[in-house]
């Protein structure tokens, strides 16, 4: 059995963590792997359902992400989770549960993500209607020492998956070009 492992994104909401996943997962899939997705705002539809923003609730929906991750990943399967994961603490303690993980730090500029916005909650959250949104009114802790960062203010989306690619081939998680 291919071993699998665990590749954690972290960074403002609007980043690009979700379709970044999206289109590593069907990278990895076309080269036989076999792939789940864990997106905090699906995750928070169902196995987090009822958790807030605040601190402790944040560090919960985190805790089952990376519960859920250990068990698939120690079973073959590659996965990738999606969320914010603003604090350094518990995303570390995520990384102990884990014989291979792969942090992976989204970084966007701020004033770029007002101006995306693709959500409309940037606009709510600087108008004061959103209390405690992350990047504005809630901490973002960046990762000390991430895998891999990507940024999506210069990057275009081919060239992060690219180096997401890249970086998974270097560190022998991933057959090099082994496409089906
Ligand atoms: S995390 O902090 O617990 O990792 P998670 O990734 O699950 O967050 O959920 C973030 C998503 O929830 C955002 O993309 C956004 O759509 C929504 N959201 C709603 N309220 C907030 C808030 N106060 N801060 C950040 N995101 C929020």
């Amino acid at each position: 059995m291919d071993q699998g492992f665990t590749l954690w994104f972290t960074g403002l909401s609007g980043a690009g963590k979700s379709t970044l996943a999206e289109l590593l997962a069907t990278e990895l899939r076309e080269r036989g792997h076999r792939v789940e997705i864990l997106d905090g705002d699906e995750v928070r539809t169902n196995l987090s359902k009822g958790l807030g923003f605040s601190k402790e609730d944040r560090d919960i929906n985190i805790r089952r992400i990376g519960y859920v991750s250990h068990l698939l990943a120690r079973n073959g399967v590659i996965v990738i989770s999606a969320a914010i994961s603003p604090y350094r603490e518990v995303r570390d303690e995520v990384r102990r549960l884990h014989d291979r993980f792969v942090e992976v730090f989204v970084r966007c500029t701020i004033d770029k993500l007002v101006e995306r916005d693709v959500k409309g909650l940037y606009k709510k959250a600087l108008a004061g209607e959103i209390k405690s949104f992350t990047g504005v009114s809630d901490p973002y802790e960046e990762p000390h020492t991430p895998e891999l960062v990507v940024d999506s203010s210069i990057e275009s989306v081919a060239e992060s998956l690219g180096k997401l690619i890249a970086r998974l081939e270097e560190l022998n998680y991933i057959n090099k070009g082994a496409r089906r």
